[in-house]
Formats: C-alpha cells, sequence, structure tokens
C-alpha cells in the first residue's frame, strides 16, 4: 500500500507529491514514486478546498498518472460543490453530482470525507456512482466544547439538515428557511427566517453545524438563543471557511472548527481518525 500526500497536507504529514504552478496558472502535478504506485493500493490525500477548482484539477491530473495503481481510496476531507445537490430553478445542475461522477470515472474506488454536507449521516454510501464513507466528527467537537461550557450543556442545530448531528445528544434543531437567490453576482439565498421554540433559558448551548461559510446561519442561531436567554453560547462546526468577516464576528460568542479546513480555530484534529484509516482500522 502507498500513502501519496499532497503539498496541502503539510500541517500533519510531510509532503511526497510535487503540485505547483506554471507562471501563468497552469497546475503542475508530478508524482516522484510512479513507478511504486504501479499495481499498489493507494491511499491520495488531498485536500480540496479551499481554491476548489485548482485543487480538483490537481486531483484530475493526480489520478490521471495512478492509472496503473490497483486501487485509489481519496481522503479528501471537505467535498467541494456539495452544497448543490438539490436544483431550486429550471436550467440549474447537481453540481454534487457532477463532481462525484468525476471522481469515479477518474478512477477513485472511494472517497473518504468528514460530514458531507447531502449525505446528512455518518456510513458508507453510493452517490453520483461513487462510493462515499461518511464521518461525523460531531462526539469529537461536543467532547472539546467541555473545555468551554463543562459538563453541562445542550447541543442544537441551526436547520434540520445539521439535525443529525445533535440528535445523539438529545438536541433539538432550529427551523432555517431561505428566500430566494440574491440579485448580482453572487449566488447567495439569504436567510428569510430561523425559527426555534426550545427552552434554552439559563442553559449553556453548544450550536453544532457541519460548516460555516459566510456565518449568517450562526448569527441567526445566536441571536435566537439570545432572545431565548440562553447563558453561554459556544458555536462549532466541522468545516470552517468564515468568509467576509464572519470569523472575527463568532470570536465574539466563542468558535472552534476542525481542521478538515485548516484555520487559527481549528482545535479538533482529524489525524487521528487519519492514522486509523492508514491502518486500516477505520
Ligand atoms: C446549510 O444548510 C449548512 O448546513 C450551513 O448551515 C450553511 O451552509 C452555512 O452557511 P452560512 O455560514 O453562509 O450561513
Amino acid at each position: 500500500m502507498k500513502v501519496l500526500i499532497s503539498p496541502n497536507f503539510k500541517d500533519m504529514y510531510e509532503p511526497n507529491l510535487e503540485i505547483k504552478q506554471f507562471p501563468d496558472g497552469d497546475t503542475y502535478t508530478r508524482i516522484p514514486q510512479i513507478e511504486e504506485c504501479k499495481g499498489e493500493d493507494v491511499i491520495l490525500l488531498h485536500r480540496l478546498y479551499p481554491e476548489q477548482n485548482t485543487k480538483l484539477m490537481e486531483l484530475i491530473f493526480l489520478l490521471e498518472a495512478l492509472k496503473k495503481a490497483k486501487s485509489i481510496v481519496l481522503i479528501a476531507p471537505y467535498l467541494p460543490y456539495s452544497r448543490q445537490d438539490k436544483l431550486f430553478k429550471q436550467g440549474e445542475v447537481k453540481s454534487a453530482e457532477i463532481i462525484c461522477s468525476l471522481l469515479r470515472e477518474k478512477g477513485i474506488e472511494k472517497l473518504i470525507t468528514f460530514d458531507c454536507h447531502f449525505l446528512k449521516k455518518e456510513g458508507e454510501f453510493e452517490y453520483g456512482g461513487l462510493k462515499i464513507k461518511n464521518i461525523s466528527l460531531n462526539k469529537e467537537m461536543a467532547e472539546h466544547a467541555k473545555e468551554y461550557l463543562g459538563e453541562e450543556f445542550e447541543v442544537i442545530s441551526p436547520d434540520q439538515g445539521a439535525s443529525y448531528l445533535v440528535e445523539e445528544f438529545g438536541g433539538e434543531s432550529m427551523k432555517k428557511v431561505r428566500g430566494e437567490y440574491n440579485e448580482g453576482g453572487e449566488a447567495y439565498r439569504t436567510i428569510e427566517k430561523m425559527e426555534f421554540s426550545g427552552d434554552v433559558k439559563g442553559k449553556n448551548i453548544l450550536i453544532m453545524d457541519d460548516m460555516i461559510s459566510t456565518g449568517s446561519t450562526m448569527f441567526k442561531a445566536i441571536e435566537n438563543l439570545q432572545k431565548a436567554g440562553a447563558k453561554k453560547i459556544l458555536c462549532a462546526s466541522t468545516h470552517g471557511f468564515f468568509l467576509k468577516d464572519s470569523l472575527k464576528k463568532l470570536k465574539e460568542t466563542g468558535v472552534f472548527v476542525s481542521d478538515t479546513i485548516p484555520s487559527e480555530v481549528s482545535e479538533v484534529s482529524i489525524k487521528k481518525i487519519i492514522e486509523k484509516i492508514i491502518k486500516g482500522e477505520e
């Protein structure tokens, strides 16, 4: 078995792949040990975010070079385009499905990823013809939250899509409704309303979601909980993009994420899980 490590995994392991850019921005990849990969089972560690389009192109090139491998398992902690799994308007495409089919066609036997948005639960799945193992970090996040909130807290998700993260802790979910796409160049649907009727008065609350993008979901959830009289509020999410000034604002309340996408508040590490996968124990 060969383990190939992309430079964008250097926070965890010494990279052994070459990935660069030509002066014009085109992507360059090289697998120095390509001969040793022939006929072998390969585990490829490559992050697909940030710069998702470039990262996907790098992946396609790496997979092309690995055509003679026996099998390829990709560990990509966050799967980009995973939020576009439904059609809202005529003429749109399900980009989540397209990406998964592409990865399958390019030779991936299995994708191992974390809290994949469209799967909404942990386990083994097949989507777009691609086998996917989806690992949830909800237990790790709840455990880590104890450092801030002690043993006594409730876990709440800001929308029903993330309810699978909180159900095993007896947690409730808010009801989020998004509106139409905004005018202009950004494909963004603002939050029309977010409803919550739980009793949180005087309680410590951990808000848990699969991702923080612009932060709007967390801001609304915090507002709801503050109005309902919650004591301490802490935000946690598997993936943290922290677009615009969302990280600065969320730090005022309290926030942590995992290192699926490294950031200054990545406090839950996926490294132990990856080690188990490499040893064949996960
Ligand atoms: C959506 O359903 C996801 O679970 C997240 O709640 C959402 O993507 C977060 O986006 P934002 O931070 O922009 O509100």
